[in-house]
C-alpha cells in the first residue's frame, strides 16, 4: 500500500472514532465539542473528571481528551483511573500549566500527549491523529494475531480429524484428553500462554497413529509384540508429522513425550522425572485417565474410580505426583464433567 492510500485509511479510521471529551469551561467544551463533532463519529462529552469516568465506564471510547484542573475530579486523576481500568485507550490532556509537577505526573500515568491551552483545533486534530494512528496499528497486528490464532485452530482441528477418522474407535478420545490436560494444568497455576500449548498438543497427541494399520487399531483384544512394537512408534511418528511447523508451543515434544513415564520405562526415549515436559507429564496422566473411564465399543470403560485408583497407585512411579494429585482434585471437583 502507497503512502497516499494509507493516509486514507488512516482518515477513514479516524471518521470512525468515538471519542469523550472532558471540560468543566462551558465555552470551551461546546465550541470544541462541536468541532470534534464535525470531525468524529460520536462525541460525549463531560463537565468534569467523575463524570467523565462515569461514561467512560458506561460507554465505549477510542480516545479521550480532557482537561486538567476540574472541580470533583480533575482530569489527571481521571486519566489514572482510567488506565487502570485499560492502557490501551490513548488519553490527550489539555492543559494551561506547564509547571513541572503536571508534566510529572502525566508522565508517571502513562498521558499519550498533551496540549497546551487556549487550544488551536489543528494542533489538537493532529494529536488525536498521532495516538489514535499507534492505537489502530497495535490493533492490526492484534487482529492479525488473532488470525493467526483461528487458522492454527483449524488445522489442528483438521489433523485431529485425520487421525480419529481412521481410528474411529478412539473417536473423541484427544478431545477429552485435551479438555482434562486443560484442567490440570489450571490446577497446576501453569500461565494460560502455555496451557494453550497443551490443549492444541493433547488434540493431536496421537497424531503418529496414522502411520500404524488401521486392522491393528480398530482391532479388539490383545496386541501381540510385534504390533505393540508398531505402537509404541507413533510418538516419535506424531514428532515428525508436527515437526516442522513452528509453533509457538513445544507442540511437538510434547507429542514426542506423551509416553514417557516419571520413574524411566515409557518410550521413546525412556526420559526420567523432570526429563519430561511437563505439559507432556499432564498430557500422560489425561490420556491414562481418558482411556480407563471411556468407553470403546469393544470393551466398557473402567470408569472414573478405577482411573483414579490407577494413577493413585503409580504416583511417584508411572506419574509425576504432582501432576497426579492436580488431577485426583479436579476429578473430585468435577467428575466426568472434565471432559464434558
Ligand atoms: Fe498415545
Ligand atoms: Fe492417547
Amino acid at each position: 500500500m502507497n503512502q497516499e492510500a494509507k493516509t486514507e485509511v488512516n482518515m477513514e479510521l479516524m471518521k470512525s472514532l468515538v471519542v469523550l471529551y472532558v471540560e468543566d469551561e462551558d465555552d470551551v467544551r461546546e465550541g470544541i465539542g462541536r468541532f470534534l463533532r464535525r470531525r468524529f463519529a460520536q462525541v460525549d462529552t463531560a463537565a468534569n473528571g467523575q463524570e467523565g469516568l462515569d461514561k467512560f465506564k458506561a460507554g465505549h471510547y477510542d480516545i479521550i481528551v480532557t482537561d486538567v484542573r476540574m472541580p470533583a475530579m480533575d482530569g489527571l486523576e481521571m486519566a489514572r483511573q482510567i488506565k487502570e481500568i485499560t492502557e490501551d485507550i490513548p488519553v490527550i490532556v489539555v492543559t494551561a500549566f506547564n509547571e513541572t509537577d503536571y508534566f510529572l505526573r502525566a508522565i508517571d500515568i502513562g498521558i499519550d500527549s498533551y496540549i497546551k491551552k487556549p487550544v488551536n483545533t489543528d494542533e489538537l486534530f493532529a494529536a488525536i491523529y498521532k495516538s489514535t494512528r499507534v492505537h489502530f496499528q497495535q490493533k492490526a497486528i492484534e487482529s492479525g494475531q488473532k488470525q493467526m490464532m483461528s487458522l492454527l485452530e483449524q488445522m489442528i482441528a483438521t489433523l485431529a480429524r485425520a487421525i480419529e477418522m481412521r481410528d474411529p474407535y478412539t473417536d473423541g478420545h484427544q478431545k477429552r484428553v485435551s479438555m482434562l490436560s486443560v484442567a490440570i494444568a489450571e490446577e497446576l497455576g501453569v500461565p494460560k500462554e502455555q496451557i494453550q500449548g497443551i490443549r492444541l498438543a493433547a488434540l493431536i497427541h496421537d497424531i503418529g497413529k496414522i502411520h500404524i494399520p488401521a486392522e491393528i487399531l480398530t482391532r479388539p483384544g490383545k496386541l501381540d509384540k510385534t504390533e505393540f512394537e508398531l505402537i509404541k512408534k507413533h510418538p516419535i511418528t506424531g514428532f515428525e508429522v508436527v515437526g516442522n511447523i513452528d509453533f509457538p508451543w513445544p507442540i511437538s515434544q510434547i507429542v514426542l513425550e506423551h509416553h514417557e513415564k516419571w520413574d524411566g520405562s515409557g518410550y521413546p526415549n525412556g526420559l526420567k522425572g523432570e526429563e519430561i515436559l511437563l505439559d507432556a507429564r499432564i498430557v500422560c496422566v489425561a490420556d491414562v485417565v481418558e482411556a480407563m473411564a471411556s468407553h470403546r465399543p469393544y470393551r466398557a470403560g473402567l470408569g472414573m474410580e478405577a482411573a483414579i485408583a490407577e494413577i493413585k497407585a503409580n504416583s511417584g512411579i508411572l506419574f509425576d505426583p504432582k501432576v497426579v494429585d492436580a488431577c485426583v482434585r479436579v476429578v473430585e471437583k468435577k467428575g466426568s464433567e472434565c471432559w464434558e
